[in-house]
């Protein structure tokens, strides 16, 4: 990207003229979607239909909070409630390449439905430069299946269309300072959302458990940046794990699950370092998961590994 100038004019410039009637834009509250969708929308006008679906996956107040923002953002959306569509097509999946498979699927099949309804022949997503490295093909090894790209089966009945296929994420971010979008610099959430945060297999009760605690994760360090006590993480989250550890209540040994704190430091995903946090947050973040999950999260681990060897996501 030469100039983030350019690039908005000629991205305009090319949806308006390569999309003749309305489309519907994948919008998950994201930064990237959200400027494929205002691009969209500058091009197309009411031709264009962003949705935004609830897939059951998502973090605590966070419909709310995407409503906040694209208003913030000036850009007309419909929510679409999905929950036990996506819940249903995950029941008994434990290989984390299969749940984004899937996921893609439910997707695509949604955003199908969506189109025909509103005679649209065009779904514009928000895919970056490295959900399609990383997804593989041709010569390259698959590193993980992004739902947007290797997620999205062969017989897709809809033109997609990606006006951000070519930049990575800092050059995003550039983009969301020139459009004035709101907190270009909020930490990403992964397109299958809680799925890949639960390890194992996903129920309602482990999104709910992995959704508590991530939320306890995201107010400690957001209050310890506001602090100044640490500088903004590029990410922070919590995990569940697929196994069950003892604990101990009073005079009662139980069985609970483990929930493993990720912050990592980055610039634009490719590569992170964990982040090394004050202890003083460290007993926070735990003592608060424990307390608020009693019997159900008995341990809390943090993560030192970087990217790589590791990813940023368990999965
Ligand atoms: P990993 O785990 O590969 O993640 O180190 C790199 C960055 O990508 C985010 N991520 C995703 N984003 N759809 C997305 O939109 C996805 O399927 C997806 N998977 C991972 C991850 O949160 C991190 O910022």
């Amino acid at each position: 990207m030469r100039s983030a100038e350019q690039f908005h004019r000629e991205a305009v410039e090319k949806l308006r003229a390569g999309i003749p009637g309305p489309a519907i834009v994948a919008a998950s509250g994201g930064i990237d979607s959200t400027i494929a969708a205002l691009l969209a929308q500058e091009a197309l006008g009411e031709r264009s239909h962003a949705l935004f679906v609830d897939t059951g996956l998502l973090r605590a107040g966070e419909v709310e909070r995407v409503r906040q923002f694209f208003e913030a953002s000036h850009l007309r959306f419909e929510l679409v409630p999905a929950e036990p569509r996506f819940l249903g097509a995950l029941r008994g999946v434990t290989d984390p390449e299969e749940k984004r498979r899937r996921i893609g699927r439910e997707f695509i099949r949604l955003f199908e439905e969506e189109a025909k309804r509103r005679r649209a022949e065009v779904l514009i997503q928000g895919t970056i430069a490295p959900d399609w490295i990383e997804s593989g093909g041709q010569l390259r090894d698959t590193i993980k299946t992004h739902h947007n790209v290797g997620g999205v089966p062969d017989d897709v009945d809809i033109r997609i269309v990606e006006p951000l296929r070519d930049l990575y994420k800092d050059e995003i971010r550039t983009l969301a300072h020139y459009l004035k979008v709101p907190e270009p610099d909020r930490q990403p959430f992964p397109g299958p959302g809680l799925a890949v945060r639960v390890n194992g297999p996903v129920t309602p009760e482990m999104v709910a458990i992995c959704r508590s605690a991530n939320a306890i994760v995201e107010e400690e360090v957001e209050r310890a940046v506001q602090q100044g006590s640490i500088a903004r993480p590029w990410q922070y989250f919590a995990v569940l794990l697929p196994v069950r550890t003892v604990g101990v209540t009073g005079d009662n040994r139980i069985f609970g699950h483990a929930v493993s704190v990720r912050v990592v430091e980055s610039v634009d995903a490719m590569t992170a370092t964990a982040m090394g946090l004050p202890p003083e947050l460290l007993r926070a973040i735990s003592e608060r998961i424990t307390r608020t999950l009693p019997g159900q999260v008995t341990r809390v681990l943090y993560d030192i590994t970087d990217k790589p060897p590791a990813t940023i996501e368990w999965e």
